[in-house]
């Protein structure tokens, strides 16, 4: 099998999988128990929150939760009962985790404005400091875009923002653990285990110092009253291991999938002189590669490679649960609905080879060939 679909999910280490056995098989305690066996398993946990709030900046808190989406949903719950007329900045290219909860609230009333997106998937910098400007309580962004790479210019956002009392909240899913992250004027950040080869179903949110936010689960009171419910210590366990592998290789897995996307994309031009690619190759994730491949089908083309066992995809995977039709990252980007209906999405990561990659493309210039002849003969 060839699995180039990293940002729908990432296959977990050998690391990450023996410390969610060690969790199951021995230290399967529940952490509230007063007993040593839970004592110790509470200590194991804080530990580990203390490595991970060290990795990223040292400074506020971490929270674990079931994954980005409770974390996303968390802080825009949190926003609505503290702000009541409260004014968001988002753009169109946002994930649904982040996008439905902030439309659920625009239908509720709230104002919601979103930043302009340039052709090459960047956010309009200008425009946001006019929203910015005209009055915001909440900037909601992403850092790296799911479908496109595009990364945002964190710095650009911090100066828009300069003086201004307005929470930044960021989605970081895409971008921790693939490019270097600097949390500065940052006041929510939130991640995933999945995307980074540590488990499902874990994840967390950052909150820099001072910042307070309401639980959205009530219960037992447990990671400081702030997320009820017993905590997921074989994720937690998981997700540490993928933690410290960062630690270790961050930057040779970041040298080498540069590498592996240069390769790639040089294939692929050479292959398919009409080629498109989506967003400022200069400057986006080296994990992700957006194209369109002009008079193909990129729904069949995915099904056509499944059958060789290659995984790639159209679009990210949640918004790919959508029945609408039309990508919203795509019209904001201007992609004609032809261009739109022939994009897919390829994923890297570090354990792949150059070869593997000249494989797919041999692959894929196969079935975009029978898939031309089919649809030209129609
Ligand atoms: C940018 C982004 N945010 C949030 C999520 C949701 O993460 P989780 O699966 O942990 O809920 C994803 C998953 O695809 C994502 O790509």
């Amino acid at each position: 099998m060839l699995y180039l679909d990293n940002c729908a999910t990432s296959k977990p280490l050998e690391s990450v999988v023996q410390a969610m056995v060690r969790a199951m098989e021995e230290d399967f305690g529940n952490p509230s128990s007063i007993h040593s066996f839970g004592f110790s398993l509470e200590q194991e946990i804080k530990k580990i929150r203390a490595f991970i709030l060290d990795y990223l900046g040292g400074q506020g808190q971490v929270y674990f939760t079931s994954g980005a989406t409770e974390a996303n949903n968390t802080v825009i719950h949190s926003f609505a009962l503290d702000h009541p007329q409260g004014r968001i900045i988002t753009s169109p290219l946002e994930h649904a985790s982040l996008m439905e909860p902030i439309k659920d609230l625009e239908n509720k009333g709230f104002t919601v404005n979103r930043v302009k997106i340039l052709p090459n998937g960047q956010v309009d910098y200008e425009d946001l400091e006019r929203l910015v400007g005209e009055g915001a309580d909440l900037v909601a962004l992403t850092h790296v875009n799911s479908e496109l790479g595009s990364i945002l210019d964190l710095d650009r956002v911090r100066q828009a923002l300069k003086g201004k009392q307005v929470h930044l909240h960021i989605d970081g899913v895409q971008a921790l653990g693939k490019i270097p992250i600097d949390l500065k004027g940052v006041n929510s950040y939130v991640f995933s285990g999945h995307k980074f080869h540590g488990p499902k179903g874990i994840g967390g949110l950052y909150l820099a110092p001072g910042v307070s936010l309401h639980p959205l689960i009530l219960g037992g009171g447990q990671e400081a009253h702030f997320r009820s419910g017993t905590e997921n210590v074989p994720g937690i366990y998981g997700l540490y291991a993928a933690f410290q592998n960062l630690e270790d290789h961050f930057d040779e897995n970041y040298a080498k999938v540069k590498k592996l996307k240069a390769h790639l994309l040089e294939g692929l031009k050479s292959t398919f002189p009409d080629i498109l690619f989506h967003g400022d190759l200069e400057t986006t994730s080296p994990y992700i590669l957006s194209l369109s491949i002009p008079g193909t089908r990129a729904e069949v083309l995915v099904h056509m490679l499944e059958e060789e066992e290659i995984y790639i995809s159209t679009a990210s995977a949640c918004s790919s649960h959508k029945k609408e039709g039309k990508n919203p990252i795509h019209q904001a980007i201007g992609l004609s609905k032809e261009e739109s209906m022939a994009t897919l999405r390829i994923c890297l990561d570090q354990s792949l080879e150059e070869e593997d990659l000249d494989y797919f493309i041999s692959r894929l210039k196969e079935k975009v060939d029978d898939l031309r002849m089919i649809i030209g003969g129609r």
